[in-house]
């Protein structure tokens, strides 16, 4: 298993260009199982969710290539069955239940399990499509969809926390191709939701209040095959943005969207870090005082949970108390522990972190535990004293594309270990 090895104390300079979404990518690749017809996704990141998703739409039927970026699919035809040796390990797979229950009219996944932030439950997923017209049973750990006469109706998809993010992608990709009007309330805002709605539209759709939290689908016959370009991942540039500040630089980003980090860019504005446009480029000074600064996570767009260990990182050697507080997956703190053998005075509180700013951090050996809270766990290395060895960097490898290459080449004293 690789392993990354960081020597901090080196400032960061120059330009990181910010790569295709992940968080978009996943859905819109199992968008092109809606068609028979060709799909051409270009700006796809090469991580292995993305080589996932392929697999899974291969294994679904579908031809399916992914070179320098692109993905080309062609699903003339599709199984009804996502196999669970694949599925078990992606949870976001949980998107090709709507895409195969609009083309085949019925569909078989395995519920997906937990990870380490928490439960990942499908329950809201399953709503939306029962009220749909289908017929749901779960039987030795599968989901099992059977919904001949796919029917749009009204349905609300907040829960306990909030909208759902895939849940919402689901609803919209069967109702796509159902009978009728569907109407969401309270669906997803992300941009990597309005880009798969995007992406419908493209192929055919018809999709009214994209952005909202009220979106209209009127269903057609069936969808044509595309070309999109994925957007650019924000938390990837929220991640590099907070690499900046915690090594009190000047970074500049390019292929970011400052559209998509409002949030992010707000809190680091009130934590000292400025961030200003540059033509199409992001300018990121890290190098002013830090304040302590609270953040709670919450749905788009509020400050997202996938920047919640990064700005963590930084409040963590910020003089003061901040308050950080996480209300999507309340059990999102495996980071703490590992950022407290670096020196991190951090107190859990129920859903709250109370982080208080220490001096410095010292270089330890770290151990992965979510895709996020590596990328935490490799920003604290930056600027630890010593080394830092990150362990598991499978983690990190599945929603970073390259960052320790990239992180190399701003002046990071990073490597990656066989
Ligand atoms: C998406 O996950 C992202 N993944 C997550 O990013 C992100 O953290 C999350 O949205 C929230 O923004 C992808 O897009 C592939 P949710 P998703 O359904 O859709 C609860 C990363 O690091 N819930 O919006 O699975 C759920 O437990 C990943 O890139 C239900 O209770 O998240 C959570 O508390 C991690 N029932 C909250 O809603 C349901 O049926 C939001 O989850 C569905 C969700």
């Amino acid at each position: 298993m690789d392993k990354i090895l960081i020597r901090g104390g080196a400032p960061l300079k120059g330009e990181v260009t910010i790569s295709g979404s992940k968080n978009a990518a996943l859905p819109i690749l199992a968008a092109t199982l809606l068609t028979a017809e060709r799909c051409v996704i270009r700006g796809v990141p090469d991580l292995s969710d993305a080589r996932y998703m392929v697999q899974i739409v291969r294994a679904l039927g579908a031809e399916a290539e992914f070179k320098d970026g692109t993905v080309t699919v062609e699903a003339k035809k599709v199984r009804t069955h996502a196999p669970y040796d694949l599925v078990r390990k992606m949870r976001a797979s949980v998107c090709v239940l709507g895409p195969m229950l609009a083309r085949k009219r019925k569909a078989k996944v395995s519920v997906p399990g937990g990870c380490v932030i928490g439960p990942r439950p499908i329950d809201i997923h399953l709503k939306g499509l029962r009220a749909l017209g289908a017929d749901v049973r779960v039987e030795k750990g599968c989901v099992i969809l059977e919904g001949k006469n796919l029917t749009g109706s009204t349905v609300f998809l907040g829960g306990r926390f909030g909208s759902t993010v895939l849940g919402t992608d689901n609803v919209m990709m069967a109702a796509a191709l159902a009978k009728g009007t569907t109407v969401i309330e309270s669906a997803a805002c992300e941009p990597e939701v309005i880009d798969l709605a995007n992406l419908l539209v493209k192929m055919g759709a018809q999709i009214h209040g994209i952005g909202s939290p009220t979106l209209t689908i009127h269903g057609v016959e069936q969808l044509h095959g595309v070309e999109h370009t994925v957007i650019s991942d924000r938390i990837e540039a929220g991640t590099f943005m907070a690499a900046a500040a915690v090594t009190r630089s000047e970074v500049t980003l390019k292929n970011a969207r400052v559209g998509h980090l409002g949030a992010v860019v707000d809190r680091l504005d009130e934590a000292g870090v400025k961030i200003e446009r540059r033509g199409p480029d992001l300018v990121v000074r890290g190098n002013g005082d830090l304040k302590p600064t609270d953040v709670i996570t919450m749905p788009y767009p509020g400050f997202p949970t996938d920047m919640q260990a990064q700005f963590m990182v930084l409040m963590a050697i910020t003089p003061g108390i901040s308050v950080v507080t996480e209300k999507i997956f309340p059990d999102r703190f495996m980071h703490v522990a590992e950022l407290a053998r670096l020196g991190a005075d951090i107190a859990l509180e129920g859903p709250s972190a109370i982080v208080k700013g220490v001096r410095r951090l010292s270089g330890a050996p770290v151990m992965a535990s979510d895709l996020r809270a590596s990328a935490g766990l490799v920003l604290a290395g930056l600027v630890a004293e010593g080394q830092t060895l990150v362990n598991r960097v499978y983690h990190l490898d599945r929603g970073y594309e390259k960052l320790d290459e990239k992180l190399r080449g701003l002046g990071a004293r990073i490597e990656r270990l066989q």
